[in-house]
């Protein structure tokens, strides 16, 4: 990832594309907040920045979703990516282009590079025949399955699929890919998962399915509309799309290569690593300049935060908590998530996230170290130079090597991702310069009357604290931006630009205006005591919702019926439409979660149960009268039916 100023060509830095099943949360925050960080220090040196993300909705989980929510896959993307554009508004995600796979534009490429590697050969059509999971959207082969038929990335159950498939034929790049990545040791980073990708690689790629039958949602392979392309294939090239790739050559020659592609390591070894990679070597396209896979944000019991696992962590939300504790502005808490974020955790490892952790940083190194410094110096200047920095006179200039040392660690920092060790640098700084203000004691030279003297001190540290302003603007850019109003640079226009990081450039003449404390401590001691109470209040409100009264259960009303037809749904695998006989005048229409488990005819004349007082609900456009009950929480494993013959109607209690 170089800066030199001779650079020109625009710096393109990528996020995955996120599914959209799903909602924003710590871990996509995590690679979006990153990106964007790289994003603004590398604008900030002057460079045109084309960072992007999106949203990657072809998935058969989304499919799936929009099913279970009772709408089409496509209403569904369009009101869950909307969550992504608002979470990213609030998170201050300065991305350039928001992508959409399912957007016309980058459909037309992925039918342009699928049959660019159809013609020469690198995609041909075979039978599959193997593992799916589903919720990874991952094709496995057969010695990778676990025993219990489950995938060994998620632990869940995997799919048996028999179907004509169109196949990528990796294993013809196996052995370039894997000297292009050892010659190269920085296409992929951190090292050890450069190490994984590698020892993935020299087992030998295998080629690997990228079609699916088509269900009406996906890519349509081009001129065979009975397959889509693999979610994953599908993806990954949009990363050529937003660079115009076949669209636009000379934004392409200025965009591509992508300068920074980051990713969490469970999406590098398989797809980024080497299928990513290999694709581009079949298109002959030059590979991107890095490849870095952070880790993960992992509960207390070391389990990746996720929806699935139930152990979500929103960000949104714990800034939100930050403002009711602390009476900080909403960017300001924002601001200190992202902090946090990246001074946390080495970037690249693992992390445990914790409010109390983000608590205790907000007080110890926002509020004590930067808040501090800047409430105690702004009412020196006013009180002793009118609030007006002076021109430095001799003597200015003694925090020069602290700021050099800040400014060259920062620099590396954003340069390899290290923002945590880069962080640290500037934290450095300030407390040089806090120790700075008790040695030189400007109160003291105020009543010796040493006027040029006292006026140095100030500018020094007034320049001190510009200069962390700039460094830290990548990472809480509102912070950055609210120092910059207080040592009256806003006022003055001054732009925000890393060549600035040098002492001596605040110019004479700025009026400091001191504001509200920009991080009003937070009391951890009440925040401890109101988290205990309220978890106590918690568990017995569980305690008590998990009892229901008689009167609540026989309002549910319960009744044996008999099922007289099933078909399945159309453009749905997993439902059913039932007619059931419940004992009424007319036959009732019920649609079922149960055609993966159950054929059709398998259920004609079974007796079933069903909820006959559920409101109506249109799934799939059709209408559903009522819920048939089944044992299992995620999908159905077995029918409730009565032991022994009973009429259809019959009341169940
Ligand atoms: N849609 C694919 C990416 C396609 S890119 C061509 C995908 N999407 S995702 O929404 O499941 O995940 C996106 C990113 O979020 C990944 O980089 C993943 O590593 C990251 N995270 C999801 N949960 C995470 C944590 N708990 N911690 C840190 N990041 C993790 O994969």
């Amino acid at each position: 990832m170089s800066v030199e100023s001779e650079e020109t060509k625009t710096f393109y830095v990528t996020t995955p594309i996120y599914y959209v099943n799903d909602r924003p949360h710590i871990g996509h925050t995590y690679t979006t907040g990153a990106a964007d960080t790289v994003a603004r220090y590398q604008r900030m040196r002057g460079r045109d920045v084309l960072f992007v993300t999106g949203t990657d909705e072809h998935a058969q989980k989304v499919v799936r979703a929009a099913e279970a929510a009772g709408t089409d896959p496509k209403s569904f993307a369009d009101s869950v990516m909307t969550s992504y554009i608002e979470a990213w508004e609030r998170m201050k995600i300065s991305y350039d282009r928001f992508i959409r796979t399912s957007e016309e534009e980058h459909c037309r490429v992925v039918r342009h590079v699928f049959s660019r590697l159809v013609e020469n050969g690198d995609i041909y059509r075979d039978r599959y025949e193997g593992w799916y999971c589903v919720p990874c959207e991952t094709y496995l082969p057969e010695d990778e399955v676990l025993e219990e038929r489950c995938c060994p990335d998620c632990g869940r159950e995997v799919e048996r699929l028999t179907e004509e498939a169109y196949f990528f034929r990796a294993s013809a790049y196996s052995n370039d890919l894997l000297r292009e990545i050892e010659a190269n040791p920085e296409l992929i980073q951190p090292d050890s998962r450069r190490n994984e990708v590698l020892s993935f690689i020299r087992q030998g790629l295998q080629d690997t399915c990228v079609s699916r039958a088509n269900r009406g949602w996906g890519v349509p392979v081009p001129d065979d509309e009975e397959h889509v392309v693999y979610v994953w294939f599908d993806a990954l090239i949009n990363y050529l799309t937003v660079a115009g790739y076949a669209i636009d050559d000379a934004k392409f020659a200025d965009v591509w290569p992508p300068d920074l592609q980051l990713m969490g390591k469970d999406i590098l070894t398989r797809f980024h690593g080497s299928m990513w990679l290999a694709m581009l070597m079949a298109l002959e396209i030059e590979l991107p300049r890095l490849l870095f896979a952070h880790g993960w944000w992992v509960s207390a019991e070391g389990d990746k935060v996720s929806k699935s696992r139930g152990n979500i962590v929103d960000p949104i939300a714990e800034a939100e908590y930050l403002v009711a504790e602390s009476g900080c502005t909403t960017d300001v808490a924002v601001d200190a998530v992202r902090y946090y974020m990246f001074r946390e955790v080495t970037f690249g490892l693992d992390g445990t996230f914790s409010t109390e952790a983000l608590f205790s940083r907000f007080n110890a190194d926002l509020a004590n170290d930067l808040g501090n410094l800047l409430n105690r110096t702004l009412p020196l200047v006013e009180r002793f130079l009118d609030g007006v920095i002076e021109e430095p006179g001799p003597g200015a200039g003694e925090l020069e090597d602290e700021v050099r040392r800040a400014v060259a660690i920062s620099e590396e920092g954003y340069e390899t991702l290290g923002f945590r060790a880069m962080l640290e640098g500037i934290w450095e700084l300030l407390g040089a310069t806090n120790k700075f203000v008790d040695e030189r004691a400007p109160w003291d030279l105020y009543k010796q009357g040493k006027k040029v003297e006292l006026a140095a001190v100030l500018y020094d540290v007034v320049d001190a604290i510009r200069i962390v302003a700039l460094m830290i603007a990548p990472v809480m850019p509102s912070v950055s931006e609210e120092i910059w109003r207080q040592i009256g640079l806003g006022q003055m226009g001054a732009e925000i630009q890393w060549d600035d990081c040098r002492v001596g450039r605040l110019p004479a003449g700025a009026r400091v205006r001191r504001g509200r404390p920009i991080f009003p401590r937070i009391d951890l001691d009440r925040v401890r005591q109101r988290a205990a109470a309220t978890e106590q209040e918690t568990e017995a409100e569980e305690k008590g919702e998990k009892m229901i009264s008689f009167d609540d259960f026989t309002q549910v009303d319960l009744r044996i019926a008999r099922v007289i037809d099933a078909d399945p749904v159309e453009g749905a695998d997993r439902l059913l439409k039932l007619v059931v006989d419940a004992g009424e005048d007319e036959p009732r229409q019920v649609v079922a979660g149960l055609a993966e488990q159950f054929a059709p005819r398998e259920l004609i004349g079974e007796n079933v149960v069903l909820v006959a007082n559920l409101e109506p609900a249109t799934i799939r456009g059709v209408e559903s009268q009522g819920m048939i009950l089944a044992a299992g929480e995620d999908e159905p494993l077995a029918l409730i039916v009565p032991d022994r013959d009973v009429e259809p109607g019959e009341r169940v209690r």
